[in-house]
């Protein structure tokens, strides 16, 4: 991934393109090389795996992905959003930048995110690859993502149900990872029935992602993390870790994830990296 991200942000121009401003480059690269855990990348390139694709193409989906998160989190950690000054272990790119600049760079990673997935080693079909690019739209959007990160603002320092909590998280983060195991399958061109049982694996996931986020927000070293600790109950965060407590959290995390591991089951010895990853969602530690 590393690798594949490095050549996408290259300084010299690709065609149609004028040219590349040094300084926007440099602040692409910060945001999206040194660190991370390729988490969303992971889903994707091991369920297309388990459905029996593994190729460069798939590589470059992952790579779409992933610009689209490290943007999401250049702009959650703007001064206006979370204001962070930490992330991955590094001062965050407004810091080190500034906050202009990691505006156009958040917007850069999330249109080239767009230029990858239309490329044609993503997929042979031309219609595959644009309901790939419309999904992948739609989890980042206005009712996926972005709209997520609304009602996560929204919500500061505010009264919030359950189920309200559970639908901004499925939105703010679920939906990146929901398209990351729904599109690993079917670029793999899975039934439609197994497409289904992906993206409602990948659902849980998302969940289970931000359940434990939220966890480590309150147990977690800034150190370890690479990001700053204890922030969201000092931002007045609607988290579920606040309104139902640790314990509780702890094992609504175990439970998503051994339903999602459930899942699996009728993938066999194939589905054995996608519970692997399934574990380290419930028992990471950063
Ligand atoms: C952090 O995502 C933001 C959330 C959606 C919780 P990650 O924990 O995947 O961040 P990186 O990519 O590993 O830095
Ligand atoms: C992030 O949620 C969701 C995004 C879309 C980036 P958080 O605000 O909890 O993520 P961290 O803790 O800053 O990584
Ligand atoms: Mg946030
Ligand atoms: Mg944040
Ligand atoms: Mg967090």
């Amino acid at each position: 991934m590393n690798r594949r991200l490095d050549a996408v942000l290259d300084a010299r121009p690709h065609d149609g393109e004028r040219e590349r401003p040094a300084r926007l480059v440099e602040a692409m690269r910060h945001a999206a090389l040194g660190g991370g855990k390729r988490l969303r990348p992971l889903l994707m390139i091991e369920t297309a795996r388990a459905f029996g694709r593994s190729d460069h193409g798939v590589l470059t989906a992952a790579a779409a992905l992933e610009c689209v998160h490290c943007y999401s989190l250049v702009h959650d950690d703007l001064p206006a959003m979370d204001d962070d000054d930490m992330r991955r272990g590094r001062p965050t790119v407004h810091k080190t930048f500034d906050e202009a600049t990691a505006i156009l760079a958040g917007d850069a990673l999330l249109t080239i995110a767009f230029d990858l997935i239309a490329d044609e080693e993503v997929h042979a079909d031309a219609g595959k690859r644009l309901a790939l690019s419309r999904d992948l739209a739609r989890a980042a959007g206005l009712g996926g993502m972005a709209g997520g990160q609304m009602l996560d603002l929204e919500s500061e320092n505010r009264a919030r149900s359950e189920d309200e909590i559970r639908t901004l998280q499925s939105m703010k983060t679920g939906a990146l990872i929901r398209y990351a195991t729904r599109a690993g399958a079917s670029l793999a061109d899975a039934r439609p029935d197994d497409v289904a049982r992906m993206t409602r694996f990948g659902e849980l996931i998302g969940l289970g992602f931000q359940l434990a986020d939220d966890l480590l927000d309150v147990e977690g070293d800034s150190v370890t993390l690479g990001k700053t600790a204890g922030k969201d109950i000092a931002a007045g965060k609607a988290t579920l870790v606040a309104l139902k407590g640790v314990d509780w959290t702890r094992n609504a995390l175990k439970e998503l994830v051994s339903e999602a591991d459930s899942l699996l089951s009728p993938l066999g010895e194939k589905g054995a990296r996608l519970s692997a990853v399934a574990h380290f969602v419930a028992e990471r530690r950063a």
